[in-house]
C-alpha cells in the first residue's frame, strides 16, 4: 500500500485483512489492511461478476484475502485512495473475531494482546516505537559511537540487588541483567563512545502505570567526557528523537490524538535544577520531603509540571543512588548525576552520572553497599588500567514511548508486555 499513490488507474493485486465490511444493498464497503496501511475497497453489484461480490459477502472481520482492484483517487478517504474491487480471491474466511467495535475491558484486551496488536491505535504506537529506536540508532551512529551488546545473563547485580531476576547458571547463581552499564563501561575504555540496545529485568513488584518488569534501554557510554558534557548530549539527544518523530510520524500521532504542539517545545537547553532546589519548589506547594529522601511519582509530576520540555534534577544525595556515580568534589554528600523528567506527568526517561574513577573510593562504595569485591574485581580492573573521567545514562525505552505517543500506561507501548501478575500471552 506504500505505493499506491503511484498506481493510480492501474490495477492491483496485494494480500491483506478484512478490518470492517459495510454493504448497503448495491455496494459493498471494504476496510483492507495489508500491514502498510488501510484501503477502503468498493464493489458495485451491476459492474463486478457475481462470483466477486458473492465472495465479498462471505467475509468475516479479520477475513484474509488477495484482492484485486484499480486504484482510484479519493481525497474524502483518509489514505487519500480508494479501490474499485475486480477480483477477490479468500484465503481464509475468519472464525467470529473476538475483539469488536465495542469497548472492551483493558484485562480482555491484554488477554487478547496477540490479536490487539492489529487495532489502528496499536499499531500507532508501534511504528512509533519503531522511529524512536531508528532516531536513537541514527544519532549515536552519526556521531560516532559504537554499538556494543552487553550481556543478558550476568554474575552481580548493577542497580542494587531488590529487584534482581535470580536464575540457575548450572551450578552458579546468575542473573538477567538490570542494566548493561558496568559492561558498556568496559566497552567505552576500549571504544570511547558506544551504546547499547537491549531488554533488561527489574523484578519490581510496583503495579504503575510506568512499570514494566521486561523493559528496553538504550545505554550510551563515553570516555573523556563529564557530567556537564553528557548532560547537553542528553539534551541534544531527546530533541533528536522528538524531532524524528514529528516529521515521520505524523499520521500515526494524528491516530493518536497526540497534542503535538507539547512535543515541538521540546528543543535545548532543558532546564535543571538541583535535587535541593526541587525540594524548595515542592515545599512551595506543600510537598515537604526531609532531605535525604527520593521522589516519588507524585514529587517528579508536580515539579514537572513546572516547566514545559523536560527538565534534568541534577545533584541528588549519595545516601540513596548507585554506588559507581561520582561524588560531586565541591559537596561530596551529593553525586554528579541527573533524572531527566518528561514534561505532562510522565515522569523519568533518563537517569545517568558521571562514574567515580577513582580506585579508592570505589573500593569504600563497595563496602558501604555490601557488594562483594570479588564478583567486582573485572570492573576495577578499569580503574586500575588507565582509568578517565566518564559518564553515561540509560533511557527507558517504554516511558519515551508512552510520551511521545501520550499514553496513559506503559502497557501499550511493548508489543507483549510483562508486568506483575501477567506474562501471558
Ligand atoms: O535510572 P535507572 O535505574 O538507570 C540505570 O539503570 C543506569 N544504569 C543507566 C545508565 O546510566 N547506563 O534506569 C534508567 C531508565 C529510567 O530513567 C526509566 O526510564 C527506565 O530506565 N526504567 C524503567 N522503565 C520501565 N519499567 C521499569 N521498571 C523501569 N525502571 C527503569
Amino acid at each position: 500500500m506504500r505505493t499506491i499513490g503511484s498506481q493510480v488507474g492501474q490495477s492491483v493485486t496485494f494480500g491483506c485483512w478484512l478490518t470492517r465490511r459495510r454493504s448497503s444493498g448495491k455496494i459493498q464497503f471494504l476496510q483492507l489492511r495489508d500491514g502498510t496501511g488501510m484501503i477502503q475497497g468498493v464493489l458495485v453489484k451491476e459492474e463486478v461478476d457475481a462470483e466477486v461480490w458473492e465472495n465479498a459477502g462471505k467475509l468475516t472481520q479479520e477475513s484474509s484475502l488477495y484482492v484485486t482492484g484499480i486504484v482510484r483517487e479519493d481525497p474524502r478517504s483518509p489514505s487519500g485512495f480508494e479501490l474499485s474491487v475486480t477480483g477477490i480471491e479468500i484465503i481464509q474466511i475468519a472464525n467470529e473475531y473476538p475483539i469488536t467495535p465495542k469497548e472492551h475491558g483493558v484485562d480482555f484486551l491484554m488477554d487478547h494482546r496477540h490479536l490487539w496488536l492489529r487495532a489502528p491505535r496499536q499499531r500507532a504506537i508501534l511504528r512509533i516505537r519503531a522511529e524512536i529506536i531508528s532516531a536513537v540508532q541514527g544519532f549515536f551512529d552519526e556521531r560516532g559511537f559504537t554499538l556494543v551488546d552487553p550481556p543478558i545473563l550476568t554474575p552481580s547485580s548493577a542497580e542494587g540487588t531488590t529487584n534482581l531476576f535470580h536464575i540457575k547458571y548450572f551450578d552458579e547463581d546468575a542473573y538477567l541483567t538490570q542494566s548493561g552499564q558496568l559492561y558498556m563501561e568496559a566497552a567505552a575504555m576500549a571504544l570511547g563512545k558506544v551504546y547499547s540496545f537491549g531488554p533488561t529485568f527489574r523484578a519490581e513488584k510496583s503495579k504503575t502505570r510506568r512499570h514494566l518488569i521486561e523493559f528496553w534501554m538504550i545505554e550510551p557510554e563515553m570516555a573523556f567526557v563529564d557530567h556537564e558534557e553528557s548532560l547537553r548530549i542528553q539534551e541534544q539527544f531527546i530533541a533528536h528523537v522528538v524531532g524524528s518523530v514529528l516529521e515521520k510520524c505524523k499520521p500515526e500521532l494524528a491516530v493518536l490524538e497526540r497534542d503535538v504542539s507539547a512535543l515541538e517545545r521540546v528543543m535545548p537547553p532543558f532546564p535543571r535544577i538541583t535535587y535541593d532546589e526541587a525540594l524548595d519548589l515542592l515545599k512551595e506547594i506543600g510537598m515537604d520531603l526531609p532531605w535525604g529522601e527520593d521522589f516519588g511519582a507524585p514529587h517528579e509530576t508536580a515539579i514537572a509540571e513546572k516547566f514545559d520540555r523536560p527538565v534534568f534534577i541534577t545533584h541528588y544525595p549519595a545516601s540513596f543512588k548507585a554506588f559507581y556515580m561520582k561524588p560531586d568534589p565541591n559537596r561530596p554528600e551529593v553525586v554528579l548525576c541527573a533524572d531527566m523528567i518528561a514534561p505532562e506527568g510522565y515522569g523519568e526517561i533518563i537517569g545517568g552520572s558521571q562514574r567515580i574513577d577513582d580506585p579508592e573510593l570505589m573500593e569504600q562504595r563497595f563496602e558501604e553497599h555490601h557488594l562483594s569485591k570479588e564478583g567486582y574485581q573485572w570492573y576495577m580492573d578499569l580503574r586500575r588500567y588507565g582509568s578517565v573521567p566518564h559518564s553515561g545514562f540509560g533511557l527507558g525505552l517504554e516511558r519515551t514511548v508512552a510520551w511521545i505517543c501520550g499514553l496513559d500506561h506503559v502497557r501499550e507501548t511493548i508489543p507483549f508486555p510483562r508486568m506483575l501478575y501477567r506474562l501471558y500471552p
